[in-house]
């Protein structure tokens, strides 16, 4: 069934150089708007690339922006049946934009989404709900994660009380930094951080209570508002919900089957790349920079693997682009 969603003849996709406007490369997708019109709908491509550490790696995951776009569509199709806040997606369809050939159309479709483009908050919404990597982190020093005090005695990947709101700053570069929500609230203003703190918990309660349901823990997860542009080009007051949801290079996902605090999970994300990278870092060969080593066939596949079941797992909705919200 999820075969057929990245065919193995499929070419994998590292790299992609479209002739369309304003190229944007982030670690993972690139990003395109799709005529000179200052509003126009952004082309964002799901390419096979795989950050780790936040350093690229230069060897493809061959169909994972297909799956993660499928995963991604899932949950938007998700959201919107919840109503919470409307989103950035316009429709998959490519065959409106002007300027791509048919090979460029085949090689992006099942990884593509058409988007509204939007001036994007500079901090990245993270919801916990169980305690891990960072969070973890700063537990075990000062009993407290992104600031918020915690009870004592929780162990490694324990389930929180309730669910937390932990913003990062978004870095131009390098690594994201947690902040308070009260430094966050200096940047971008107290009121906009308390809509963001309640959309992000609103958001991720619906979506792990339905991952729950299907035997799988989604532990934490980063979303990313903006506000859409008008036709003007400038940010209107319209608060959407951009860029991925819920996949697992933006979230944690661990098998609840398997799942027991007091030690690290087994997850459906990056786990066996980061393993194989930390082994390397042990034996001297790399050092966390760029450029990152080449993976390994096997660690390619499992990775593959890991993302198919969490995918065949979560069993979302087809999307349909049907577009609502609160205020469309
Ligand atoms: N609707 C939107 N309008 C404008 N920008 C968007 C929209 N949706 C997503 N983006 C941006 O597109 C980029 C997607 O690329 P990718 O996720 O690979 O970047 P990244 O390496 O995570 O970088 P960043 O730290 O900037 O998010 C992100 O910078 C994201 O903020
Ligand atoms: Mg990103």
């Amino acid at each position: 069934m999820v075969s057929s969603l990245h065919s193995l003849s499929a070419p994998s996709v590292l790299r992609t150089t479209l002739s369309l406007p304003d190229r944007r490369e982030g670690k993972v997708r690139d990003v395109y708007r799709t005529s000179d019109s200052p509003s126009a709908p952004l082309l964002i491509v799901a390419t096979d690339r795989l950050s780790a550490f936040d350093v690229v790696m230069p060897t493809a995951i061959p169909g994972k922006g297909r799956l993660l776009t499928a995963m991604s569509l899932g949950w938007f199709g998700f959201l919107r049946t919840r109503g919470i806040i409307g989103d950035h997606v316009l429709s998959t369809d490519l065959s409106e934009v002007e300027g791509l050939g048919d090979a460029e159309l085949r090689m992006l479709a099942g990884r593509s989404m058409l988007c509204r483009a939007a001036r994007v908050v500079p901090i990245e919404c993270v919801a916990r709900g169980y305690l891990a990597g960072s969070g973890w982190s700063e537990y075990r020093q000062s009993g407290t994660v992104c600031g918020i005090p915690l009870p004592s005695g929780l162990e490694q990947c324990s389930r929180l009380p309730q669910p937390i709101f932990t913003p990062a700053t978004k870095a131009a570069e390098g690594h994201d930094e947690n902040v308070s929500f009260e430094q966050a609230a200096k940047q971008v203003g107290a009121g906009l951080m308390s809509r963001l703190r309640d959309l992000t918990l609103a958001i991720y309660s619906a979506a792990a209570q339905y991952a729950l349901e299907r035997g799988v823990i989604l532990a934490d997860t980063k979303f990313e508002f903006g506000f859409a542009l008008g036709a003007d080009g400038k940010p209107t007051d319209e608060l959407i919900l951009v860029d991925e949801v819920l996949t697992p290079d933006s979230s944690r996902y661990w098998p609840a089957s398997e799942y027991a605090p007091g030690r690290d999970q087994a997850s459906y994300d990056k786990q066996f790349v980061r393993n194989h990278l930390l082994q390397l870092v042990a034996d001297g060969r790399w050092n966390k920079e760029p450029p990152g080593p080449p993976l390994p066939e096997e660690v390619v596949a499992a990775t593959l693997l890991r993302y198919e079941e969490a995918l065949a797992k979560l069993a979302l909705p087809a999307f349909n682009a049907v577009p609502c919200g609160e205020s469309r």
